[in-house]
């Protein structure tokens, strides 16, 4: 991997930085003195940004789940050197009234971007701070024109075993898909991702276009993305299809409602020392300002 500013920026110079150009300062921010590459990325500051610290680049591409390399916590960045993302083509269908095949850049142009700093937490009970570069997801659907009766948008992920070393096995049941319900979707906080600190985004995090769902657990949250629908169904989604007792549908973060195997009233912050203690996990993974109202009246044990 390239060495870029992102490296080499102690964590509290890059917080400082964002409270600068939240301040109006872009032009006085001068990276190029700090030897940020021509290419990196940048992204607005958005008040859904949490101002909790973010995990260091290096935390966030080397402690990664994607099945499609490996099951392996360091297998993502060992074995996805060879996927191939130029000239990427996400195709929009269903009930959509501009369907077709969308370039990256159509998507999520890069002077769109924002930088949302968002919580991660993944239902094996670790979490991390990240700080990704998007497009809400509002603004892709918004493009395409949803059509009258679409409920839900269903999302998969690129089936290429010879470059997804992973795929080669039956993990899991090819390709990963994931679904959201069409106002989870329009939801302000939910994003395709392209990027994180300056970067693009790096192939183990699901480069180049993946959905963040910040409220949900991780596993909503699919990767390296080549279709997304709209339907009025409710669409598949991979792991509550390999086991439904364990994973639904909804997987809003909820300290209440364990998994059958562990707990979930509490997490591991990655990257946070061996004697740091395990942090309360918050409901909606502490967005609950902003999504609370979606589930009202739901029973949130039923739909887990
Ligand atoms: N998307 C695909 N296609 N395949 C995967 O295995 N893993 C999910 C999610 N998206 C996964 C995926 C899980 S379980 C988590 S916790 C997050 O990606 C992890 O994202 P990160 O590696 O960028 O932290």
């Amino acid at each position: 991997m390239k060495l870029t500013w992102s490296h080499v920026t102690p964590k509290a110079i890059y917080m400082d930085r964002r409270k600068f150009m939240a301040a109006g300062a872009v032009a006085l921010a001068a990276p190029a003195l700090m030897g940020r590459p021509a290419l990196a990325l940048s992204g607005k500051p958005s008040q859904y940004s949490t101002d909790q610290a973010p995990n260091t680049l290096e935390e966030i591409t080397s402690y990664n789940n994607f099945y499609e390399f490996g099951t392996g916590k360091e297998d993502p960045k060992r074995n996805s050197g060879a996927l191939t993302t130029a000239d990427w083509s996400v195709q929009v269908d269903g009930m959509v009234d501009r369907p077709g095949s969308y370039g990256v850049e159509d998507i999520a142009p890069d002077n769109a971007l924002e930088e949302r700093i968002y919580r991660l937490r993944c239902v094996e009970a670790w979490s991390m701070v990240v700080p990704w570069l998007g497009v809400p997801m509002a603004s892709v659907l918004n493009k395409v024109g949803v059509q009258p009766g679409a409920k839900y948008v269903a999302f998969e992920t690129l089936v290429r075993p010879e470059e997804m070393p992973g795929q080669q096995r039956a993990i899991l049941d090819w390709p990963y898909r994931e679904g959201l319900r069409l106002d989870e979707a329009m939801n302000p906080l939910t994003i395709l991702a392209t990027g994180l600190y300056s970067e693009v985004l790096p192939n183990q995090n699901g480069a180049p276009i993946r959905l963040v769902v910040p409220w949900k657990y991780g596993f909503k949250s699919i990767k390296s993305i080549v279709r997304i629908t709209l339907t009025d169904t409710q669409p598949l989604n991979t792991w509550k299809q390999l086991q439904s007792s364990e994973y639904g549908f909804y997987a809003n973060v909820n300290p209440n409602v364990d998994h059958p195997r562990w707990s979930q009233a509490t997490e591991r912050r990655v990257g946070a020392g061996l004697f740091a203690g395990r942090e309360e996990t918050l409901m909606f993974n502490g967005y609950g300002d902003q999504v609370a109202q979606m589930y009202a009246g739901m029973d949130l044990s039923e739909n887990y």
